[in-house]
């Protein structure tokens, strides 16, 4: 619908380098709050883009502004290079499944697909077609005459998706659609909606709160907390490059510490002083002018965990073990601080054989998995 007029003398066969949607200074206030601060922000074509944070963090807000539910206090957003600020919610290339997504009880599941492309005034053989289809792309095609309340919670989502997609939309946006669904049953859609939207090669934008779901579907993430993006990257770089406290501490399981950051560039290995700890090697994870307050990021499972004794690193008192199956978790006592590592079952049987509480352990990790940021 919102196609980019192209005059006579271009090369039409260029792929169009616009991003599916581009946002600019994006920001909505409520009654004296912002729920979100100016933001910008460019999703790529076909791209499976996650948004991830808490409740109340403006997820759904974001949402309805680029679809147009919402009014931005600020700021502009593009489709396809196009600006559609001020283009009304119906006549924009996208399509946005709810929260909470209704289907209408009266109507078979058939023709709560096709409904879309009624109001649209597709053809109806041209429409039968479109929506035979989609029930195919969610597996449906077989339960096209049973109504709603003869569905499955997982069945239901299927239809509601596949009527998200039958208009061929540009950009599809998901806010929590597996919320209500039992963990069983979320995996399974999880891996249906990638697959999906790999089929179609339709531009989805997702919102979830759930970190795990956010990094095994996406291509990026943008990890919001209190109406601010904190950081926009691929699943690998937001869970081993955390550039903030909060990344750090949202997705995964990780060691916090509060430190002195000393100047340096980003990458640079320092060394930093943990009151009651000692020194501690890690990397300046973004370029510091001046030494200021910040935090050293530690994953449990980057520490590596040996007997005292045998290695130089920090030494601590394991006081809890817990045994997880594939891994066991310990909690360890570094002076104030009470430290997460996790081993791995095959580690602790081999070169840990008989850990139990009260053990002196050294633990060590390389300087490159300690990142310090001061954000
Ligand atoms: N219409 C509104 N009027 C006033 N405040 C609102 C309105 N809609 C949302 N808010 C507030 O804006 C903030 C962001 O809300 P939003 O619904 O975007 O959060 P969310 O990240 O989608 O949360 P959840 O994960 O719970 O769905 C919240 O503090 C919310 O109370
Ligand atoms: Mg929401």
């Amino acid at each position: 619908m919102t196609t980019q007029t192209t005059s006579a003398a271009a090369d039409t066969t260029a792929p169009t380098t616009a991003p599916a949607v581009e946002i600019q200074g994006l920001s909505k206030e409520f009654a004296g709050h912002l729920a979100v601060h100016p933001l910008d922000l460019e999703i790529r074509e076909n791209e499976f883009f996650s948004i991830l944070g808490p409740s109340g963090c403006g997820k759904t807000t974001l949402m309805r502004m680029i679809t147009g539910f919402e009014t931005p206090s600020s700021g502009r957003v593009r489709l396809g290079g196009v600006d559609v600020t001020d283009v009304p919610t119906r006549n924009r290339d996208l399509n946005m499944l709810f929260q909470s997504y209704a289907l209408f009880p009266h109507l078979t599941v058939f023709e709560n697909v096709a409904f879309e492309l009624r109001v649209r005034r597709v053809a109806k053989a041209e429409a039968n077609r479109r929506t035979t289809e989609a029930l195919e792309l969610v597996k449906l095609g077989h339960l096209g005459d049973r109504k709603p309340d003869q569905l499955s919670g997982g069945q239901r989502q299927r239809v509601a998706l596949a009527r998200a997609v039958v208009s061929g939309p540009k950009v599809v946006l998901l806010d929590e659609p597996l919320g209500a669904l039992d963990q069983q049953l979320r995996k399974e859609m999880q891996y249906e909606l990638k697959r999906m939207q790999r089929e179609v090669g339709i531009t989805f934008i997702y919102v979830t709160h759930d970190q795990e779901e956010a990094l095994t579907m996406s291509d990026r993430i943008a990890v919001m907390s209190e109406g601010v993006v904190q950081q926009v990257a691929g699943p690998e770089d937001i869970y081993n490059r955390p550039e903030t406290r909060f990344v750090a501490g949202f997705i995964g399981s990780c060691n916090l510490l509060d430190v002195q950051a000393p100047a340096g560039a980003e990458g640079e290995e320092v060394a930093v002083e943990v009151p009651g700890v000692g020194a501690l090697r890690g990397v300046l994870g973004e370029t510091v002018p001046t030494p200021r307050a910040g935090t050293l990021l530690l994953r449990p499972e980057r520490i590596e965990v040996r007997r005292a004794g045998e290695g130089d690193g920090v030494v601590g008192v394991a006081e809890t073990l817990t045994f997880l199956g594939e891994e066991w978790h310990l909690h360890l006592r570094v002076g104030e601080h009470l430290l997460r590592a996790s081993v791995s079952s095959l580690v602790k049987e081999r070169d840990l054989p008989g850990l139990a509480a009260g053990d002196r352990l050294s633990l060590s990790w390389r300087p490159q998995d300690a990142r310090i940021v001061v954000r």
